[in-house]
């Protein structure tokens, strides 16, 4: 080996190889004799665009770049494996579901969600957590966050919401996602953001670190049995290690000091085999339930307590391997809300509808084409077979002559020829067959319409220490906004969620006198009829930190 210090031939010994195995090539597989000085016509003259293997280097470097993600730019990706603890064949046929001590790879990606690739890990932002679970029947995404609920109800939104986030349009800043005009400008003109809004000023949204931290799926999902009968189901993570988070002047120094914190923390601890934990829980509900609940459960703004219905535990994630490359596997991992297996399914929630779209459509410019799942960290670890075919970057085309169905090969004069797949009712994907009617419209239905008795719920939910830090981060907040109005337009519904934190925000963004409550915009939830469902969260049971859960009433 070459002394590392000893530079005086130039650097020259420090290119050589150790082996065979170490020649340089490029690309192309062309061994290289020198790759630190391009052709050149004499020593001193200029050089020459015939040099392929300078050309063939740069022109590499030049593609390097791919887009960032329109959201959750930032990520950091992490290998494991999920091991289920208690089969549900109650519930759902899915193989990952039925056999106790099963172990499926699995893939999870953490991110924020406004900042570019760049940013800090510490910015007071929602985290994504995105697990690929490498199924016997394919490739199942649960596409979470570490907040159980959403800013928005309706996936056409989505855009508005970003943008509003993201950067000014003409300077370019702020970075934050919350401190500034256009966000808050968009969420207080977003009565159903009101439940997000106090879950992200909670101190939910400055993790300590990845790995002490929750995780939802969100939305309502269906499992079907094999049967064919159907449970809605909401997914969470319940992180080992427990909740824990920083306090604001320690995210600020920490984003100051190491940008990275957070990725360095998951890097050291995997590095280190101290693996961390989440273990899976489903909250399992039937129809009879979802008609009776308060609230839609197709409404991603809204949690099903669980009070009402508890956290069942039934696997292990555990997240035991570093990336071996940071870009092959971090970056071009593509996670889908449409990737399901046969044994769970979408519901009609109209914010999961939109992703399921949006996704897909993103990846194909993302990642250069539809051939994305031919990439390792996408493909499936299980047989895949099917008539695709073509495309950029085509890896894995239909073998044999038959591309098409139906065929009748394999049989009669084609008989020696391989047909190819055949689909399967029996094994296949089967979609619930939910009775859907009603004429078209662009309205959502009135049990969308209560946007703050869930806020206040969590509010008063929270110990008075929390409950100060989510005062303290909305006056900070608030005070970065500029137009008074939009400031009075959120302590309005602010109204709605805690009088006494109202009153304290107002005092603190300098508000002589509390404003008008913000009207409602739709029929409050309360002149729906009354259910045992209600009556229980009226009752506020004795679980819920002693609390009482008040319902809104207008
Ligand atoms: C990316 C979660 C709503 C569009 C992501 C990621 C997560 C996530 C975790 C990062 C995935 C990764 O690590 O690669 C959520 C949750 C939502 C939500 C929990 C609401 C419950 C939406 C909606 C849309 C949307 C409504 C659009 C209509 C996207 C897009 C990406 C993304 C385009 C980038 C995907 C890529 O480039 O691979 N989301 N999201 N999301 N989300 Fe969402």
């Amino acid at each position: 080996m070459a002394d590392l210090f000893d530079l005086s031939d130039g650097g020259a010994n420090h290119q050589k190889p150790q082996d065979d195995d170490h020649v340089m090539t490029t690309a192309q597989g062309h061994p290289v004799a020198d790759d630190q000085n391009w052709l050149s016509a004499g020593p001193r003259g200029p050089q020459l665009l015939e040099d392929q293997i300078a050309r063939e280097k740069i022109f590499h470097f030049d593609h390097e770049r791919i887009p960032e993600r329109v959201v959750h730019a930032r990520g950091y990706g992490v290998h494991g494996h999920f091991e289920l603890k208690k089969a549900i064949p109650q519930y759902s046929r899915a193989a990952i579901f039925n056999q106790e001590g099963v172990k499926v790879p699995t893939f999870t990606r953490f991110s924020t969600v406004a900042g570019n690739k760049g940013s800090p890990d510490l910015a007071r932002d929602v985290r994504g957590f995105a697990t690929k679970f490498y199924t016997s029947e394919g490739n199942w995404d649960l596409v979470g966050n570490n907040i159980p609920v959403f800013f928005i109800q309706d996936a056409i939104k989505f855009p508005d919401l970003i943008h509003a986030a993201k950067p000014a349009p003409d300077r370019g800043f702020p970075q934050a996602q919350t401190a500034h005009d256009n966000f808050w400008d968009f969420i207080s003109l977003s009565p159903e953001a009101m439940n997000m809004v106090m879950w992200i000023m909670s101190d939910r949204t400055i993790p300590r670190s990845f790995r002490f931290m929750e995780g939802f799926g969100v939305h309502t999902f269906r499992l079907v049995n094999a049967e064919g009968k159907a449970h809605f189901v909401k997914f969470h993570w319940k992180p080992a290690l427990g909740l824990q988070s920083v306090v604001w002047n320690e995210a600020l120094k920490v984003n100051g000091m190491d940008p990275d914190f957070h990725r360095r923390d998951m890097w050291d601890a995997i590095d280190a085999g101290d693996y961390p934990q989440w273990d899976l829980g489903i909250q399992v509900f039937d129809e009879e339930f979802a008609e009776k609940f308060e609230f839609d459960v197709l409404d991603a703004t809204k949690i099903i307590p669980e009070e009402q219905v508890p956290v069942e535990i039934i696997g292990t994630l555990t997240l035991d391997a570093n990336v071996d490359n940071f870009f092959a596997e971090t970056e071009q991992v593509a996670f889908c809300t449409q990737n399901i297996v046969p044994g769970i399914d979408h519901s009609d929630d109209p914010l999961l509808q939109g992703r399921n779209f949006s996704y897909l459509d993103t990846q194909l410019k993302r990642l250069g084409g539809p051939n994305f799942t031919h990439l390792p960290i996408n493909a499936p670890k299980c047989p895949v077979r099917h008539f695709q075919q073509d495309g950029h970057m085509a890896m894995h085309n239909p073998k044999g002559r038959v591309n098409y169905e139906p065929n009748s090969w394999g049989s009669g004069d084609g008989a020696d020829v391989d047909p190819g797949p055949r689909a399967s009712a029996e094994r296949g994907f089967q979609s619930y067959p939910a009775e859907i009617s009603g004429a078209k419209v662009r309205e959502r239905s009135p049990t969308f319409a209560d946007h703050y008795s869930q806020a206040r719920q969590f509010y008063i939910s929270q110990t008075p220490v929390e409950q100060t830090h989510m005062g303290n981060a909305l006056t900070f907040e608030l005070s970065k906004v500029q137009r008074m109005d939009i400031r009075k337009r959120m302590v309005g519904h602010l109204r709605h969620i805690d009088e006494g934190l109202a009153q304290d925000v107002a005092d603190g963004i300098g508000l002589t006198e509390l404003p008008d409550k913000v009207p409602f915009a739709r029929k409050p939830i309360t002149d729906l009829p009354e259910s045992p469902a209600l009556s229980i969260l009226k009752n506020g049971p004795d679980s819920f930190k002693g609390r009482k859960l008040g319902i809104y009433i207008a």
